[in-house]
């Protein structure tokens, strides 16, 4: 898939996730085949007002290239600021914006899906950052409830200047419940020239052939099904490549992932940034002996009493 003048080398991306899609966790996916990857969402103000924390969610390195970074804001002046400042600090491959948050702490100052109401104001800002940017923009989108005025707005992202367009086959009000509907995903693509990216409940291989079949987009976006688990990815990859599953061992694979997870996170120093139990939690779910995994971890003062302990249940499992 090419984005502007990017090549993306491959179609399965994957989704900003605040909390989650720190840089350790974005390399993993990496390794694993994920065709790009994007920052959590970073708020265009608190990079204006030189806010360290924030401005160090777009931290990479070579490894990870190409990446994406997202944005969001509600006034287009400051957000072409807090982007340029963006592309000098860190030369992303792309410059994402983001009007599909639904939480209430963007949306009640008119950020994130808020802006689906106000389609004029998504065209300012996306014309806005494309006329000044020298990085390729990109958006996601949640769909409204209405197809016509789901793609009056991917039409007016696309005139605007946008270079791909994701799109969240929910409403705001939906937050996460129900299904995601592809259908509307599906008539964007048919309408649009620029690259269309699927996004919402991919969590296997089977959904994934079956969404990029049914859509007919240029790539798939894999969120919440990554979370502790970026092998979806290699697994995916080769289900598309192949038309067959990958065999491997599900919970060995799991455990070694979350210490090369931790490993990485200490290597770049950002262990304190996480949710130590949380992040165990989704490596974790679903296997046979999680909880205990889980307790020994809460339990631990130290990352090699981790380190053991994942060894200790590894041997355990087979
Ligand atoms: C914990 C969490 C954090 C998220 N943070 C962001 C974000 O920073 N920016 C964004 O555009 N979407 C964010 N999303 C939405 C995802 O990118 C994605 O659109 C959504 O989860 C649907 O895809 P999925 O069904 O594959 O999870 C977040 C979702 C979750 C669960």
């Amino acid at each position: 898939m090419k984005i502007a003048n990017i090549k993306i080398p491959g179609n399965i991306l994957l989704a900003p996730m605040s909390n989650v899609t720190n840089l350790p966790f974005r390399l993993m996916c990496k390794k694993y085949g994920a065709s790009l990857t994007y920052s959590e969402m970073i708020s265009s103000d608190a990079v204006i007002y030189e806010n360290e924390k924030t401005i160090n969610r777009g931290m990479s390195c070579e490894e990870e290239r190409p990446l994406g970074i997202q944005i969001f804001g509600n006034s287009p002046e400051i957000m072409v600021k807090a982007a340029l400042k963006i592309e000098e600090i860190y030369q992303p491959e792309i410059i994402d914006v983001n009007f599909g948050c639904p939480a209430r702490l963007l949306t009640k100052d008119g950020c994130g899906s808020a802006l689906l109401r106000s389609p004029e104001l998504i065209h300012e800002i996306i014309k806005g950052l494309s006329d000044n940017l020298s990085t390729p923009v990109t958006a996601k989108i949640r769909i409204l409830e209405d197809m016509q005025k789901t793609l009056k707005v991917a039409h007016l992202i696309e005139e605007a200047g946008a270079d791909a367009l994701t799109v969240h086959g929910r409403t705001r009000q939906q937050q996460y419940s129900g299904k995601a509907d592809h259908s509307y995903v599906k008539k964007i693509k048919q309408e649009l020239c620029i690259p269309v990216i699927a996004n919402g409940d991919i969590v296997d291989e089977k959904s994934a052939r079956e969404v990029l079949d049914y859509t007919e987009c240029d790539g798939i976006m894999i969120g919440r099904a990554a979370m502790g688990n970026p092998f979806l990815f290699k697994r995916i990859f080769h289900f598309l490549g192949t038309g067959e599953m990958l065999d491997y061992k599900p919970c060995n694979q799991r455990i070694a992932d979350l210490k090369e997870y931790f490993g990485l996170m200490e290597e770049y120093n950002l262990m304190h940034t996480i949710n130590v139990k949380a992040q165990a939690q989704w490596f974790t779910r679903g296997m046979r002996n999680g909880r205990h995994i889980r307790r020994n971890i809460a339990a631990s003062k130290s990352l090699k009493y981790i380190f053991e302990s994942l060894d200790e249940m590894c041997r355990r499992a087979y």
